[in-house]
């Protein structure tokens, strides 16, 4: 190893989270509010991707909205200092394609390795951690895969016998596979140079999957599995929004444990201590989420 790379420290890897778009898909809900900021029972849908960020060890967040939803995200989100992180924001005036969010994010990232989540897509299942850790630590490009009933309607990874790729295609008449490439991807410094360069597809955008592309050539692309017990949910249809809602209460209703609680996450990952823990809860103790953060509370205080 040379001296320079010995003295380079390692930049810590950023989180953009991609929340523009119409939500057209989910009028008339979306005519007046962010589809991110809908409710998935309990918390806005944003809360989702950013447990997955604070899961991944992320601290740094870009969010990227349209200009007329980024009050509302400030009002709900801040700077990110009441959760332990820095929040940042951008935004897109039109959905240009999900490789923009790098063309939108260089400066922020400043050379410093990335997670992008879409702001709708929730992920959940046990072991689920452990692989985001693993994406983190890993170089070159990992994204995650899950089966589909229709694979048409998303980027598609053809996987070979040792589940290594082999193709990647965006929304393909004719899929390879079942594996959908999810909204998550954790990507090297060499992101925002690749998509700058990235042209538009036919539906106009630029692709994420132009991108990835990049990374398969390079031999540099990395694919987790989602295999079963793992919930991967998006909620851009009235009936995806409905499900996932239900999926969070059953689940809280039963375990008697929060799903994706950013509070509650900030907590066991050390950002916030169960002071500020308990002033969050305090501050929301009229609705049943604040009563579950403060039971939270009492449990920390009674088990440690
Ligand atoms: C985007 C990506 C696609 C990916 C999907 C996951 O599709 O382009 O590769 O599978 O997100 O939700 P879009 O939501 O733009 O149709």
């Amino acid at each position: 190893m040379s001296m320079s790379q010995v003295g380079r420290h390692k930049a810590s890897r950023k989180g953009i989270v991609l929340a523009g778009g119409s939500g057209s898909r989910l009028h008339p809900l979306t005519l007046g509010v962010s589809k991110q900021l809908l409710p998935v029972f309990d918390k806005p849908l944003i809360y989702y991707p950013i447990a997955t960020l604070i899961m991944s060890g992320v601290r740094e967040v870009l969010f990227i909205t349209t200009p007329d939803d980024a009050s509302a995200f400030k009002r709900l989100l801040g700077d990110g200092s009441q959760w332990g992180m820095d929040f940042n924001y951008a935004v897109q005036d039109k959905p240009r394609g999900l490789a923009d969010a790098y063309r939108i994010g260089r400066a922020f990232l400043d050379g410093a390795p990335s997670v992008l989540i879409l702001g709708d897509n929730i992920f959940f299942g046990h072991g689920l951690k452990s692989l985001l850790e693993r994406a983190a630590g890993n170089s070159g490009a990992t994204i995650f895969t899950s089966l589909v009933r229709d694979p048409t309607r998303f980027g598609v990874v053809e996987l070979d016998s040792n589940q290594r790729p082999v193709s990647i295609e965006e929304k393909p008449e004719k899929p390879r596979s079942r594996w959908a490439a999810t909204g998550l991807y954790f990507l090297d410094h060499k992101a925002c140079d690749f998509a700058d360069e990235v042209l538009p597809s036919k539906r106009g955008e630029i692709e994420i999957i132009s991108i990835l592309q990049r990374y398969l050539d390079d031999g540099n692309l990395n694919v987790e599995t989602l295999h079963r017990g793992f919930a991967w949910l998006d909620a851009g249809t009235h009936e995806s929004l409905h499900q996932a809602g239900e999926f969070v209460k059953t689940l809280q209703d039963r375990q008697g444990l929060l799903v994706s609680s950013p509070e509650e996450l900030a907590f066991r990952h050390g950002l916030i201590d169960v002071d500020q823990l308990s002033a969050l809860a305090e501050s929301q103790k009229q609705s049943s989420y604040g009563e579950a953060l403060m039971e939270l509370v009492n449990q920390v205080h009674q088990y440690g």
